[in-house]
């Protein structure tokens, strides 16, 4: 019997449904869309399918915001296609994962509606509100001018300004950590934890395997909600440490919770999404009676922080390799998602793929379950926005410090046809004007392309299972080498990659190694160098 489980030793690929392929022409991505593309999936060799948020949404914050939990948005499809997508995709051995945005609803959500209508309304304590505060100094003119009330905290958005919006109808304040159009849930409320709890049931039913759980770790607030404590920082939000509006113990118990209701189904799976991750942290959040699995972002800073070579990955990866190994937790691995500027664009020159190739190389052979982003197999890069042009709310409020996530939610580039082959019409943001070249059309004809050889690459993950459950282990970090063993009871691999233009000498420890697996497919190669950008994979056969 196989003891793969798919969470642990598969590859997740997450769709951005509105961006993935659309089939009704409205230039939106949708249910049927995924559909006609999981042979593309199957073939390109992952496991597990996560989509960002498909439920009906009035896009505040393009699904992140949602307004039914049980339904599906109608721009996608309707429950029907839903579950003829999770047929399908189970027919092809690929797993289903749902995105749970529980942390706030939409403010257009009926809860949060008849919440609003009254203090006395039955649903008024399924979301934060509170009063404004009476300050004993009297308001000077401005600041009366500005803002006759006073919020109850000085907590922020994590989208800027106040987490508290003030409610003239009921004269109260409703907290939300993200838009104003997303109030936060009172997760205290016995009735909140009821429903939501059967919001999972409802989708396992459906035959969901899994669920990526947004923002869970600020689904508790500090029950006296004291204000946050000052710190250095360039927004109003970055000034503060969150201590009080995230990270309260009362998130284990209902981590419990949610745990005895997934293992009463077959092999379902949660992962976190950890605001404000660190190893530790993400840590303190998994285990059997917990998350199977939680973020921790360890690759995903930007290049100023993060110089991108050797011996700073080296670091990061000592560093959740010891926590990690420490307690027992399966890691993930993530180098790009709909929040961050893609891979590609932090890491590679021009349309050059050399470093996307290491990139991806890292992705799928370090230690913990890969979560690769639509379009990452090819490289896609992010779009450039005029200002007028950006949707993405932060990026309104921040541009030009910070231009919002647009730009990493572009279309899947398939061919060179119109609109990159992803719509017949005009898609909801731009085609990156690459698409000619880069698509997945025009490299599945390449041999020598970036999406072959991830595809190369997940087909021998699949083969050896040191890649899949291996310990690992480093050898080197330095004048642009990495190189790490990745070893099982039964098999040794060891993994080399040279992210400069010049060959490097490759020492491998005592054994009998032979190439499995190498980025430059031709030529003489010599044994004991690593070819300029070469990703070079051998296993040890003694
Ligand atoms: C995290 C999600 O990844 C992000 O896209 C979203 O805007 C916020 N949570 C709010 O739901």
């Amino acid at each position: 019997m196989s003891d793969f489980l798919w969470w642990r030793d598969g590859v997740i690929y997450q769709i951005y449904p509105r961006s993935f392929a659309d089939t009704n022409g409205d230039g939106l991505g949708d249910l049927a869309g995924i559909i006609a593309h999981l042979d593309y999936l199957a073939d390109l060799g992952i496991d597990a399918i996560w989509f960002s948020p498909i439920y009906p949404s009035p896009d505040k914050d393009f699904g992140y915001d949602v307004s039914d939990y049980v339904d599906i948005d109608a721009r996608f499809g309707t429950l029907a296609d839903f579950d003829r997508l999770v047929a399908e995709a189970h027919h092809r051995g690929i797993r289903v994962i749902m995105d749970m945005v529980m942390n706030h609803t939409s403010n257009q959500h009926p809860w949060f509606r008849e919440s609003c209508s009254s203090r006395s309304n039955p649903k008024r304590d399924w979301y934060i509100w509170k009063d404004p505060v009476i300050s004993d100094r009297p308001p000077s003119f401005i600041s009366k001018m500005i803002s006759p009330q006073r919020p109850p905290n000085n907590w922020q958005a994590s989208f800027g300004g106040r987490a508290w919006e003030y409610d003239s109808l009921t004269g109260q304040y409703y907290l939300h950590l993200f838009t104003k159009e997303q109030p936060d849930m009172n997760w205290r409320h016995p009735a909140v934890r009821q429903v939501q709890l059967e919001a999972f049931r409802f989708w396992m039913e459906r035959g969901v395997d899994g669920f990526r759980l947004d923002v869970f770790n600020a689904y508790f607030k500090h029950a006296d909600f004291p204000n946050n404590p000052a710190k250095l920082g360039l927004r109003g939000f970055d000034r503060q440490r969150h201590i009080y509006d995230i990270d309260q113990p009362e998130m284990l118990p209902l981590l419990q919770e949610l745990r005895q209701l997934l293992d009463s189904y077959p092999e379902r799976y949660a992962v976190g999404e950890t605001y404000f991750a660190s190893p530790e942290k993400t840590i303190s959040y998994c285990g059997p009676d917990r998350l199977h699995a939680a973020f921790s972002f360890d690759f995903t800073s930007m290049p100023l922080l993060y110089p991108w070579n050797a011996r700073w990955i080296m670091r990061r990866i000592s560093g959740r390799e010891a926590a990690f190994n420490t307690a027992n937790v399966w890691p993930t691995t993530v180098l790009s998602n709909h929040d961050l500027p893609r891979a590609a664009s932090r890491y590679a020159r021009g349309e050059n793929d050399e470093q996307s190739r290491i990139a991806m190389a890292l992705l799928l052979t370090l230690r913990g379950t890969p979560f690769m982003y639509y379009g990452e197999e090819i490289g896609m890069r992010d779009i450039h926005l005029r200002r007028s042009e950006i949707l993405d709310p932060p990026g309104k409020k921040y541009w030009p410090l910070y231009k919002g996530r647009d730009g990493c939610r572009s279309p899947m580039q398939w061919d060179a046809g119109m609109n990159a082959g992803f719509s017949s019409a005009r898609p909801w943001l731009p085609v990156h004007p690459d698409y000619l070249t880069r698509n997945v059309a025009a490299q599945r004809a390449d041999p020598g392309s970036l999406f072959n050889f991830t595809r190369d690459l997940l087909h021998l993950r699949k083969e050896y299972p040191a890649l899949q459950t291996g310990d690992f282990f480093p050898l080197r970090a330095s004048q642009g080498m990495l190189a790490y063993l990745r070893r099982t009871d039964t098999q040794s691999i060891l993994v080399a990659v040279n992210f400069t233009a010049h060959s490097v000498k490759l020492d491998a420890p005592a054994g009998s190694w032979e190439e499995c697996f190498s980025s430059i497919k031709d030529g003489q190669k010599p044994l004991a160098h690593l070819l300029p950008h070469e990703v070079r994979l051998l296993l040890d056969n003694t």
